[in-house]
């Protein structure tokens, strides 16, 4: 069946499409460049609450787009959307309590704490071809101080500049629509303001700012709240909560989620004789340092097409052609991606001559 046909097969369901096209893409875990994103409204819920997942800057080329609960599995789908056919659908994980809009959005009614994780939109153009992805972290407070809640008009945000940070490198977690009257700001690792979490706070009027027990010395607090985090390391991706008090002892908090990038290194591809009779077998492999990355193989600058005479391996670093015929005579290389990047090996050439 061609990738176009998938979205819209007659008689399939359109999850089922969905589904079929997953299993297609080895690639899904590539984002594009596509600024797509979500917002959780409220930014805080608790149990029995409602949640809106807003999702902001769907890109103009979609015409079908599903949301996932964890980050990378495509089996547990919530709901599809096709926009081409104007028509929604449950997926195998579909509680009953949510609800999925044309613009993107998912509601999610009646929240329990089970409800918690990551929660992943994906979008697919025509061709049932991935687009864009993003995945946002729900916490579902067992209850919630009422007092220390605020309206949502205006309420205070964390952003992470940029998103997404390489391993070492730096991102500034920063405040938008501080309240006016601060006392104190506090950071704490985690959603949760526990003491010991705490990475350190300001309190107006002093000087410099007071570490905590979760300071690593790679943190500096600014005078709007604002933390920076320098030398981010692979163990520091999560969850940041920001405390603010006000004059009127109320307090606020708001959560972020930095993403730490691990690029992949180049794998490299081997064959085991550059020269292989017809009807003998090659066997390439790719060899890669990096764990959870996802393999591909090329083939003269297009991605290899299996054939019944091509064995991989299941996490496909290995190739096996056998036998091998003239046709398979060319240039291979590896390609290893993760959430992050891409890197592709050098080529390897598979000569094949006469018995
Ligand atoms: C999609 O279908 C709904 C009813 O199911 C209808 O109200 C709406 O106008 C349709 N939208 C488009 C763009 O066709
Ligand atoms: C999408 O639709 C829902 C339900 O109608 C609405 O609450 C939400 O504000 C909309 N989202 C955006 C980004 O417009
Ligand atoms: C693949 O692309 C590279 C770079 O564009 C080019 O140098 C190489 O000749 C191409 N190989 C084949 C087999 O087309």
């Amino acid at each position: 069946m061609a990738e176009s046909s998938v979205l819209l097969c007659k008689g399939c369901t359109p999850w089922q499409g969905i589904l079929l096209t997953a299993s297609l893409l080895n690639f899904w875990l590539l984002s594009t460049g596509a600024h797509m994103t979500t917002e959780l409204v409220p930014l805080q819920v608790a149990e029995g609450e409602n949640v809106l997942f807003l999702a902001h800057d769907l890109p103009e080329s979609l015409t079908a787009f599903a949301w996932f609960k964890g980050l990378r599995s495509t089996k547990k789908g919530i709901a599809l959307y096709s926009l081409y056919q104007n028509v929604s659908g449950p997926g195998p994980v579909h509680s009953g309590r949510e609800t999925i809009y044309r613009n993107g959005s998912l509601l999610l009614e009646k929240v329990t704490q089970k409800d918690s994780g990551f929660y992943t939109l994906r979008t697919y153009n025509i061709r049932g071809k991935l687009i864009a992805t993003t995945s946002i972290y729900l916490h579902v407070h067992a209850f919630l101080w009422k007092c220390g809640r605020f309206d949502i008009s205006g309420q205070p945000t964390i952003e992470s500049v940029p998103p997404s940070v390489a391993e070492g490198g730096s991102a500034l977690l920063r405040v938008r629509n501080p309240p006016e009257n601060i006392i104190a700001f506090a950071w704490f690792k985690g959603m949760t303001v526990l003491k010991d979490q705490e990475i350190a706070r300001y309190i107006t009027g002093r000087k410099s700012p007071v570490t905590g027990p979760a300071y690593s010395g790679r943190e500096t607090l600014y005078q709007d709240g604002s933390l920076l985090l320098h030398g981010v390391t692979r163990k520091e991706p999560g969850l940041y909560t920001l405390r603010i008090l006000r004059t009127d002892m109320k307090s606020e908090a708001a959560t972020v989620q930095l993403q730490v990038d691990k690029p992949v290194t180049q794998p490299t591809a081997q064959i085991t004789e550059t020269t292989v009779a017809g009807r003998r077998s090659a066997i390439l492999t790719c060899i890669s340092p990096d764990t959870d990355v996802s393999i591909r193989w090329i083939f003269n600058n297009k991605t290899l097409q299996l054939t019944e005479r091509m064995f991989v391996s299941p996490t496909k670093c290995g190739l096996q052609i056998h036998p091998v015929k003239r046709e398979n005579a060319g240039e291979y290389k590896c390609e290893v991606s993760n959430q992050f990047s891409l890197k592709t090996s050098l080529p390897v050439s598979l000569v094949v001559t006469n018995e």
